[in-house]
């Protein structure tokens, strides 16, 4: 595969459309797509404005701003048939999905590589929603919100993929910039593991009144060196997609995933976080 390729991604919204952008900094040509020409329009705008704002921090040079004209958005996944890679970015469902898969089973050249961002779907549960001989090249690839910030990247090579694809899907991933660690495919990979065992504890020193979020957000943030503590995050990221996830590992591992009764009654009540919603931290 050359150094620059012709990449895809399917979904333009919170994921998707920084992972575009990051392969598009990278110098590679990408197709973005999305079920709407209206929610195209809002993901190359939310672009335009990480640019903007990436320049005034410093974060980014002038120059990025080429990367936006990389991106060709299209409602028409038949565009996808010169891709090299796709990368999928749609809502977490696996129905949503397969129907994703097939289709870009159907469009896309054979030795195009496929590579799902879902957080919690086995990867061979997917791998199965394309052809057999799509199989040694279908892969996980699980990105880091904000992506264009966030280095690391889970790799997760699925019972069917090809060794050299998940070579390559490294090497890929090395050359927009980003880390790539091999993961195997159990349900919450890595660092969703690591990250809720963390949040369960947080939420049941808060039941335990042994201090107040604000306290524990600071402990994690000046005595573990954590750039956000964990109920800034369930704030960021919502205590709603915080319990899903708690919920889909308790299933699979058992007790030392159960979602703290605190968090559930909280989400219930609707104190989730996100945009212009109360949570832990903010009224
Ligand atoms: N949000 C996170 O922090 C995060 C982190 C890692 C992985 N993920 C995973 O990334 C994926 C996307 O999450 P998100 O937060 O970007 O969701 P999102 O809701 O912001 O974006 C999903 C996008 O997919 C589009 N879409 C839905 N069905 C489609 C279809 N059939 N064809 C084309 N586009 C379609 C929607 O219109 C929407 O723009 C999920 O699998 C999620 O689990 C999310």
């Amino acid at each position: 595969m050359s150094k620059t390729m012709q990449a895809g991604v399917v979904g333009a919204g919170l994921m998707g459309r920084e992972i575009a952008l990051v392969f598009a900094l990278a110098g590679h040509r990408v197709r973005l797509h999305d079920q709407t020409e209206a929610a195209l329009t809002a993901a190359m705008e939310r672009l335009a404005a990480i640019i903007d704002k990436g320049i005034a921090r410093g974060l980014f040079a002038e120059a990025d701003r080429a990367a936006l004209d990389r991106i060709a958005p299209t409602t028409d996944l038949a565009d996808f048939a010169d891709c090299a890679m796709v990368t999928e970015a749609v809502f977490e469902s696996q129905e949503v999905k397969a129907a994703v898969f097939a289709d870009l089973d159907r469009h896309c050249p054979a030795d195009c590589i496929i590579a799902s961002n879902t957080s919690t779907i086995p990867i061979t549960v997917l791998a199965s929603c394309v052809g057999e001989a799509r199989r040694g090249r279908f892969i996980g690839t699980h990105y880091f919100s904000p992506v264009s910030r966030m280095p690391l990247v889970e790799v997760i090579p699925g019972h069917f993929t090809d060794p050299d694809v998940v070579e390559q899907v490294m090497g890929i991933c090395s050359d927009l910039g980003k880390k790539p660690i091999r993961i195997k495919d159990v349900t919450g990979f890595a660092v969703n593991r690591l990250l809720h065992v963390l949040m369960i504890e947080a939420v049941r020193l808060v039941e335990e009144d042994v201090a107040t979020p604000e306290d524990i957000d600071t402990a994690c943030k000046l005595g573990l060196g954590h750039p956000m503590g964990p109920f800034e995050l369930m704030d960021a990221t919502t205590s709603s997609l915080c319990l899903q996830a708690q919920e889909i590992m308790h299933d699979a591992y058992g007790e030392r995933f159960r979602p703290r009764p605190l968090l559930k009654a909280r989400v219930r009540a609707g104190l989730v976080g996100g945009r212009g919603r109360p949570g832990w931290r903010k009224a």
